[in-house]
């Protein structure tokens, strides 16, 4: 067994997933302090994951999600085998990366018309504010599509006999590419950026409505 995935990215994986269903359903229902105060959080997770991209684990790195076309089209044949993500998987991950950006920065821009406005609706014009909200609307089935299809990639991996889902909630696999074995960084570090740039967040643009939930 090789240790693939740190601490930090399992934990992000599934805070994301638990943020994005919470922002989603507060959108949906205009729970709109919940909505703020979770999409603060989530954008100190994507930030967090960024900044993890650079100082965290070798499997972690932005820089190893960028492939060949050959690599990409050897992993959709399943053919590909290395420790991390996939060829395939890496595209798949930094458009979740831009789409997840591009719902976080539209929302700072948007506004309800009511009482709500993102932090930065006072700093852009009104053409902005309404470019703004059109892409925060539309942008939603974007990324509801990528995540479909991103789980449908995990169950035909499965199919074919890769495990991958295992190895994120484990953090290790039984795969033993010619490869050396990833660097690895202690996962706290990155809870412990998280956390910091959470509360920063919190205490800012997030303290109104952070108070109003209770
Ligand atoms: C809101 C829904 C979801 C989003 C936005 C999402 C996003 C992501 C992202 C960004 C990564 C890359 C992790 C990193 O390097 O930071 C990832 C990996 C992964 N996700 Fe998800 N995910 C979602 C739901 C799911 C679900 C429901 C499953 C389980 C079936 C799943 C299984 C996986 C697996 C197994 C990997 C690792 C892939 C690999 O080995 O290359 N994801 N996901
Ligand atoms: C990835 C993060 C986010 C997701 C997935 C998300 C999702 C949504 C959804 C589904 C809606 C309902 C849209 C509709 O009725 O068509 C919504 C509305 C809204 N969101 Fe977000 N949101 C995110 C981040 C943010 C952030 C960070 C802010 C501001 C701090 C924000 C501010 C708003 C506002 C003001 C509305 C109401 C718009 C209106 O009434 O027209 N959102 N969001």
């Amino acid at each position: 067994m090789t240790k693939v995935w740190d601490g930090f990215i399992r934990g992000f994986h599934w805070l994301l997933v638990i943020g994005l269903v919470v922002l989603y359903v507060s959108g949906e229902e205009e729970w709109m302090d919940l909505h703020f105060v979770t999409g603060y959080g989530v954008l100190a997770l994507l930030i967090t994951r960024l900044i993890w991209g650079i100082v965290g684990s070798e499997t972690a790195k932005l820089s190893r999600l960028v492939h060949s076309p050959k690599e990409t089209i050897s992993a959709l044949k399943g053919t590909d085998n290395r420790y991390g993500h996939n060829a395939a998987g890496s595209y798949m991950i930094m458009l979740f990366f831009v789409l997840i950006a591009l719902q976080l920065i539209s929302g700072l821009m948007t506004t309800d018309d009511i009482l709500m406005e993102g932090p930065l609706v006072a700093y852009v014009s009104s053409d902005w504010i309404e470019v703004a909200g059109d892409i925060h609307h539309a942008n939603i089935d974007f990324l509801i599509a990528a995540i479909v299809v991103h789980v449908l990639a995990v169950i035909l991996y499965r199919i074919r006999g890769k495990n991958l889902l295992k190895s994120l909630l484990t953090g290790k696999t039984t795969t033993q590419p010619d490869q050396p074995i990833p660097n690895m960084k202690a996962g706290w570090i990155g809870y412990v950026i998280f956390v910091v740039l959470s509360v920063t967040l919190l205490m800012t643009w997030g303290a109104e409505p952070f108070l109003a939930l209770f």
